[in-house]
């Protein structure tokens, strides 16, 4: 099945430079590459990045996701004046990120000062076949005249991290007069980087090699002939001292023969082996969705993409960043938007990657039961921000207030402690759909175990009843608060787990039971009060409210902070993103219908959404709560996080989480997927304006296939055991397909 899935940028526009680097950005979870044009501009950001590969500029700073040498630049001239899009004019234009194969192209039609013109094609894909491999061709064809064209390019060292140097250059070399090899070393982490790099034109050329001020290029002169194109190929070969498929090679040796493999192969062929990868991935994972508004289409297909992309599925000793490798916002660390946003994504598609994103937490334990001993804790406190060491890397300090010179010390890591939680709650869940018994024996109960120690050692004993206190929610803007909802929700939920899979998998201990038998009867859960509303925290309703009407028109921009302290903001009913609403997302069974919606709709009034990861939780729970309105807006609000026309909501990256909750919307909203033991339910709340919805969805080992409309329910299973289905108020057993008269909320 093809469908086009093309994201366009139909004129070159500075301002959006940065935005569509990070929308058009490329990968294969190995590697991220901002898609930053060939030729140099001020306004764009150069970035490309590879999992895990981190360092500390100093003692005092937190991990940055290194931004390495730059292999996508190319500086062109023809006739000797250097191509530049804002010299000349532009007769035509388009940038096209193909979703379905992962190439990047650019069609330009340039005018030169002198009048002559010239047809410009780049292509370039980071392969999905072989992880190490960028491709880039650019075909140059001249329309007047016979013109001398110049190319030069090669590994350029001169990138920072917001001008952080974090490389040191350790040789530099040209092989067999071809082949450019840059290799360099993380200042800290002691990382080695190998970049190989083979440059070739369709004709003959004048070539030549330079090194100078951190830059290897090669540079080739040619005339070119009217009408006919020149091609220009390079093709890259990046390895680290991190990769695990050296094959008893150092990285130097491995980036260098790969590279003169691959180069011999050529461009095409390069592509057609990554697009392959690329079919199969769309044709095991591909959400189809029949609407009125197209957009809701392009936005599952954009968000798949950059699903795949973001993903270091090659490795489990990394994690997924809140930006991907699409940027350096967040510094590409770790938050609990890998287990709670990111993971059900791979866990419902092909599990096995959702394991190794777990076992990415499970093999730093020791460093989170360091940290919770440092903090005077039992158990394993996971880091708020975490990279490739498994210690704390939030920043010490927020940014600095310039008027007093001060910086803020961020509470996060001090308090936000439902991260702990959160990775609990993602390993019973991979359990839960995968029946693991292996993982869940080994990582999957020490996980529960030491993250439920922690929870019963982080207690506060008052007249018999136990709270946690000084907690930061996922609600960011009311920090340092006494018995938030979700937090106390979600430990005790570990704790029950814990307890359960300790006793299942016969690793029962006696003085843990205890002490967990007493923390679960005497922790203090808040229920919904009189007027039906869970409160948020010991405190929250009763703070002043203010009208939120003017912040929430510009909800993103965390434009309340300009107006209001920290402290002040502190200090109202006022949310960033969904706390109580998460909590009801999360336990969709916590309390009655009627209860949710008070809740949401109270929480929701109250919230800016500041946070990308509030409004498709928000549609979520609204499509549950048969506020089918309220979810599409909501759900149609949260594509626009990166696709709208904010030229600057993505500067530094997508936000990985807001794309991980496009697809948790649609599954777990608008399809309204839940589970009951071994069967499945289904309960779907399509919006008004799709008349169809089809996607994949592996259950215990079943790959099923489930197709919605307002009038029919369909699944199919293609592989697995024989699944009771539940849905319009009945009870099926499915063997191979099954059609089911249902009428949705509508
Ligand atoms: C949100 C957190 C989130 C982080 C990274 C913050 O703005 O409040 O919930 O984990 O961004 O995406």
């Amino acid at each position: 099945m093809t469908r086009k899935r093309t994201l366009t940028e139909k004129a070159f526009n500075l301002q959006y430079m940065k935005k569509y680097g990070s929308l058009m950005a490329q990968g294969n979870g190995y590697l991220g590459m901002r898609a930053a044009h060939e030729e140099a501009y001020t306004e764009q950001t150069r970035g490309m990045y590879i999992a895990g590969i981190y360092n500390k500029a100093g003692a005092a700073e937190s991990s940055d996701l290194v931004n390495l040498p730059d292999v996508a630049g190319m500086r062109i001239k023809i006739d000797g004046t250097v191509f530049s899009l804002l010299d000349g004019e532009i007769l035509y234009y388009t940038r096209q990120l193909d979703l379905s194969t992962g190439e990047l192209r650019r069609e330009i039609l340039w005018k030169n000062r002198e009048g002559a013109r010239f047809h410009l094609l780049f292509q370039r894909f980071a392969s999905k076949s072989d992880l190490h491999v960028i491709a880039a061709k650019v075909t140059i064809t001249s329309l007047d005249k016979t013109a001398e064209v110049e190319v030069a390019t090669g590994i350029d060292a001169q990138q920072t991290n917001f001008g952080k140097q974090h490389l040191t250059e350790e040789a530099v070399r040209v092989l067999d007069d071809r082949l450019m090899l840059g290799v360099y070393e993380t200042t800290e982490s002691g990382h080695k980087v190998a970049i190989a790099a083979i440059a070739e034109g369709s004709q003959e050329a004048e070539r030549s090699f330079g090194a100078k001020n951190r830059q290897l290029l090669q540079t080739v002169k040619t005339l070119i002939d009217s009408g006919k194109p020149y091609e220009f190929e390079k093709i890259t070969v990046l390895y680290t001292s991190l990769d695990r498929d050296l094959e008893g090679m150092g990285p130097e040796e491995a980036s260098v023969q790969k590279a003169g493999q691959t180069a011999a192969l050529g461009y095409n062929a390069l592509l057609a082996a990554s697009v392959g990868k690329w079919q199969a991935f769309w044709q095991q994972k591909q959400i189809s969705i029949s609407s009125a508004k197209p957009f809701d289409q392009f936005a599952l297909d954009f968000a798949l993409y950059h699903l795949e992309i973001m993903t270091p599925a090659h490795d489990e000793r990394f994690s997924i960043g809140a930006k991907g490798l699409t940027g350096e916002g967040y510094k590409g660390h770790v938050f609990w938007d890998s287990e709670i946003f990111i993971l059900p994504f791979h866990l419902f598609t092909e599990p096995e990657t959702a394991r190794k994103l777990l076992r990415y937490r499970y093999l730093k334990l020791e460093q989170a039961k360091d940290k919770a001993a440092w903090n005077g804790y039992e158990g394993a406190l996971f880091p708020w921000e975490s990279a490739l060491s498994g210690h704390e890397e939030t920043p010490e300090f927020a940014a600095i207030n310039i008027r007093t010179g001060t910086r803020q010390k961020v509470a996060s890591p001090i308090a936000e402690h439902h991260i702990v939680a959160d990775i609990a709650y993602a390993a019973v869940q991979y359990y839960e759909h995968t029946q693991d018994e292996a993982f869940m024996a080994k990582e999957g109960v020490a996980l529960l175990k030491e993250t439920a120690l922690f929870w019963i050692s982080r207690t506060t004993e008052e007249n018999g009843r136990l709270s946690l206190k000084d907690i930061i929610g996922p609600d960011e803007y009311t920090e340092h608060v006494d018995n938030n909802a979700f937090t106390n929700y979600m430990a005790h939920f570990n704790v029950k787990q814990a307890l359960a899979f300790m006793a299942r998998f016969g690793q029962e201990d006696e003085g843990f039971k205890r002490r967990a038998e007493d923390f679960l009867s005497r922790l203090y859960l808040p229920e919904a009060n009189k007027e039906g509303l869970i409160p948020q925290d010991d405190t929250f309703l009763g703070l002043p409210q203010i009208d939120l009407e003017k912040y929430k028109k510009k909800q993103g921009s965390q434009g309340i902070l300009l107006d209001y302290s920290r402290q002040e903001v502190n200090g109202m009913q006022i949310l960033k993103q969904a706390d109580v609403v998460m909590l009801l997302y999360l336990f969709p069974n916590l309390v009655s219908p009627e209860t949710a919606i008070r809740n949401l709709e109270y929480y929701e009034a109250h919230t800016i959404h500041d946070s990308s990861l509030s409004k498709a939780i928000h549609a979520i729970v609204a499509a549950r709560c048969n506020k089918p309105e309220m979810a599409y807006r909501f759900f149609q609000e949260a594509c626009l996080i990166d696709l709208g026309m904010n030229p600057s909501s993505s500067d530094e990256g997508l936000h990985s989480a807001a794309l991980g909750a496009l697809w948790l919307t649609t599954v777990f909203g608008f399809a309204n997927v839940s589970f009951e033991e071994d069967a499945l339910k289904l309960d779907p709340k399509l919006p008004e304006a799709w008349t169809e919805l089809v996607f994949p969805l592996m259950h215990r080992g079943r790959r099923l296939e489930i197709r919605l409309t307002h009038e029919n329910i369909r699944v199919v299973k293609h592989s697995g055991p024989e699944l009771c289905v539940k849905a319009a108020g009945q009870e099926f057993l499915l063997t191979d397909q099954l059609e089911i008269k249902a009428v949705s909320a509508q």
